[in-house]
C-alpha cells in the first residue's frame, strides 16, 4: 500500500532534506519502492542524493497546469524521484494570480499519484514529500496531498518556534484534508549524551503540541563530519558507512602489503560516526514503518466498532 509522507518545519537547517534522503535510502534499501517528492524551489535533495542541480519546472507545471511529471528513475536501487528546483518559486505567484488556490490544492495528488515504478506492477510502497522552510503555499499544497506528517526538530528554541509554526499549518490543513496525519516528531541532530535534554525537549513537544505528537524514540545524534562527508560526496547515512568499510579493508590490505598507505582522499568523519549515524536511520526507519502500521490498525478498529 502507498503511503505519502511529507517532512515539514516552519525552519530550515532541521534537517528535513537529510531526513527525507536518508529515510528514502533507508527504506530502499531494505526492499520496498520509495518515491521521493522535492518541492523545495532551493533543490537541496540533489546534493543529498548526488544527482546534482535540476531546474523543478516538470512538478512546477504539473502543479499549475497537471501535466504528467518527469521522474528521475533509479537514483537507488527502487528509489525514483521528482526533482524539485527554481521554477518552483513561481507557484505562489501563479496561485496568488489566478486566485485558486483552493480548488486547485488536489492538483499536486493527482500528479504524484499519477507516478508509478518501471519494469513492475507493484506501486511504491513510500512517497516521501520534502518541503521548504517558507513558501506557505508549498506547504498547504503537500499537506493537502499527504497522508502522513513527519516534523524534525533541533533542540534549540528557534527550531522548537518553527515547530510551533508548523503545526499551526497542520491544524489549518486537516480542515483541507482531514485524513493528513500527524506521524511523528523527530529530533534531529542531537549532541551525545544529552538524555535529559532530549527529555525536557519532548515534554516541551507534548505541551506544544497537546499531547497529539508521538516523538520518535530514535533520534539523529549530532555528527557534523558525517554530515559533510555525506553531502559533499551524495552519500546516504548507509552508503557512507560502507564507504569506510571499504576504505578500511583497502588500507589493511595495503598495510600488509607494506605499500604507502594512500590519505589523500580520505573522510573527514570516522567510521565509528559514520556507523552509529546509519544505526540512527535504520532504527527510525523501523519505527516509521511500525508507527504508520499502528495508525492504520488503530483507524481499522475505529471503522469496526
Ligand atoms: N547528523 C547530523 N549532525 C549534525 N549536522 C547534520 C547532521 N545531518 C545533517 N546535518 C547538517 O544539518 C544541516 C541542515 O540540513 P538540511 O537537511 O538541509 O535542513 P533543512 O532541509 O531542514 O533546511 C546541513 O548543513 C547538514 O549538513
Ligand atoms: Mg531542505
Amino acid at each position: 500500500m502507498r503511503r505519502v509522507v511529507a517532512i515539514a518545519n516552519g525552519k530550515g537547517g532541521v534537517g528535513k532534506t537529510t531526513l527525507t534522503a536518508g529515510l528514502a535510502g533507508q527504506v530502499a534499501a531494505t526492499g520496498l519502492r520509495v518515491l521521493v517528492v522535492d518541492t523545495d524551489p532551493q533543490g537541496n535533495m540533489g546534493r543529498d542524493l548526488g544527482y546534482g542541480l535540476q531546474d523543478g519546472s516538470s512538478l512546477g507545471l504539473a502543479i499549475t497546469h497537471g501535466l504528467p511529471l518527469d521522474v528521475s528513475r533509479g537514483v537507488r536501487d527502487r528509489l525514483d524521484v521528482v526533482p524539485g528546483g527554481p521554477a518552483l518559486w513561481d507557484i505562489a505567484a501563479a496561485f496568488t494570480s489566478r486566485g485558486a488556490r483552493g480548488a486547485s490544492l488536489p492538483g499536486l495528488r493527482r500528479a504524484v499519484d499519477g507516478v508509478r515504478p518501471e519494469g513492475t506492477d507493484d506501486d511504491y510502497d513510500l512517497v516521501l514529500i520534502d518541503t521548504p522552510p517558507g513558501e506557505p503555499i508549498l506547504q498547504e499544497l503537500v499537506f493537502a496531498s499527504s497522508d502522513y506528517l513527519i516534523i524534525p526538530t533541533r533542540s534549540d528554541e528557534a527550531s522548537l518556534d518553527g515547530l510551533v509554526v508548523v503545526a499551526q499549518r497542520f491544524a489549518a490543513a486537516r480542515a483541507v484534508n482531514p485524513d493528513l496525519t500527524l506521524l511523528g516528531v523527530t529530533l534531529f541532530g542531537v549532541r551525545a549524551g544529552s538524555t535529559r535534554l532530549i527529555k525536557r525537549v519532548q515534554s516541551a513537544l507534548h505541551e506544544t503540541l497537546d499531547g497529539a505528537a508521538p516523538v520518535f524514540a530514535t533520534s539523529i545524534r549530532y555528527l557534523e563530519s558525517a554530515a559533510v562527508d555525506m553531502r559533499s560526496r551524495g552519500l546516504l547515512p548507509h552508503e557512507l558507512e560502507q564507504v569506510h568499510r571499504a576504505d578500511k579493508s583497502l588500507r589493511i590490505n595495503r598495510l600488509r602489503q607494506g605499500a604507502r598507505v594512500d590519505t589523500g582522499d580520505s573522510l573527514l568523519s570516522r567510521d565509528s560516526s559514520a556507523a552509529r549515524l546509519a544505526s540512527d536511520y535504520a532504527e527510525l526507519a523501523q519505527e516509521v514503518l511500525t508507527a504508520m502500521t499502528q495508525k492504520e490498525a488503530q483507524a481499522r478498529v475505529e471503522v469496526a466498532v
